[in-house]
């Protein structure tokens, strides 16, 4: 499963009193002088795995970043993305010639897995697939050195399942990243009950060293932006479905009296009905007792009649491709 645009609008909601000018005048950011990964390795080269190799090779602390794909289509696709965005940094003056030629000069792009082999610090962003991921990690686990932490950038997997089929949990965690990772500041960095606490100090000190602004989770649905954001759209359709409140005055109270960017329901919309009641469904079935998960008959009835939002131009409101317009009646 994916949540792409949920990952992005999660973080954007929170941009009034909490956003990122915030962070930074906080003093959050530290960096400290060099991260004990010397040698990083990215898996898989699509939306975010293409940003977190170019981040990473970026920020100048390892000597190599080793981006994997299977497929040389693929490959050469995230290397595409990777010189387009890079081009695009220096085309701005946000990036000097020669830093975008050092940043390209470390990435080794490979189809061959055994590149991978001596590693220090791998984040693995493949489609969301248990399957998928549970093979990979089973290869990777006879692969790679047994020192080589793993990461996964997974949205909604458990990390102690993945942690479990690597064949060393201990040095397993979580690297949640937003997309887009180029521009997103925050990391959320997972550990299981198994992760060695050393090998998770090291993860969060990396997320430091290359920029980005980690916080500390543990293994449980959502992590924490998906996990408060997400029950609390499925608040804003259980309102409606009580009719408590209208489509309109839910976003409008939200957004004058909360200070978010863009309503509850108007996010909902822009993320895709149909893969907000995606996650839901799998957490009501994998949580039966958690309160906080609840599936909104509104979300299943227009998920049911193809209303999935700004995608199909009809969910709880109307739309113009990204343009949005009044409230369904
Ligand atoms: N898209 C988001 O906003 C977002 C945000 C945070 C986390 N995530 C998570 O990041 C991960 C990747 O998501 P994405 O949106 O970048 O997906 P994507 O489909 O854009 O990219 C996945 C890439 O993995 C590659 N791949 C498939 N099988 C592979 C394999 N066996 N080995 C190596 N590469 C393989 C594909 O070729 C593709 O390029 C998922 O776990 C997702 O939950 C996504």
């Amino acid at each position: 499963m994916h949540m792409p645009t949920i990952s992005r609008i999660a973080t954007r909601a929170c941009k009034g009193p909490l956003g990122r000018g915030r962070l930074e005048e906080s003093g959050w950011r530290s960096f400290s002088a060099s991260s004990s990964f010397d040698k990083l390795g990215v898996i898989g080269l699509g939306l975010m795995g293409h940003g977190v190799c170019q981040v990473g090779a970026a920020s100048g602390i390892h000597s190599e970043v080793i981006a994997f794909e299977p497929e040389q289509q693929y490959l050469d696709r995230g290397k595409d993305r990777i010189e387009k965005s890079i081009a695009k940094l220096v085309s701005k003056g946000k990036m000097t010639q020669e830093a975008a030629d050092e940043t390209l000069g470390k990435i080794t792009f490979t189809t061959d897995m055994a590149q991978l082999m001596d590693t220090d610090f791998i984040v693995e962003a493949v489609i969301e697939n248990i399957n998928l991921k549970r093979d990979l990690y089973s290869e990777l686990g006879q692969v790679c050195k047994p020192e080589t932490i793993f990461a996964s950038n997974t949205s909604s997997l458990s990390i102690s399942e993945m942690a479990g089929f690597s064949g060393r949990p201990q040095n397993f965690v979580g690297v949640h990243f937003f997309n887009p990772v180029q521009l997103m500041k925050l990391v959320e960095v997972i550990h299981t009950d198994q992760t060695d606490p050393a090998v998770f100090d090291k993860a969060y000190q990396w997320v430091q060293d290359i920029g980005k602004v980690p916080v500390s989770c543990g293994d449980t649905p959502g992590f924490i932006v998906n996990r408060l954001l997400v029950p609390a759209l499925m608040q804003a359709m259980l309102m409606v479905d009580r009719g408590e409140a209208s489509v309109r005055d839910i976003d409008v109270s939200m957004q004058l009296g909360a200070g978010h960017p863009m309503g509850p329901l108007h996010l909902a919309d822009y993320i895709g009905l149909d893969t907000c009641c995606f996650i839901v469904k799998g957490w009501v079935e994998l949580f039966p007792d958690e309160p906080a998960f609840v599936l909104p008959k509104i979300l299943q009835t227009k998920v049911a009649a193809g209303e999935l939002g700004r995608k199909t131009g009809k969910g709880f409101y109307h739309w113009d491709g990204d343009k949005r317009g009044d409230p369904v009646e």
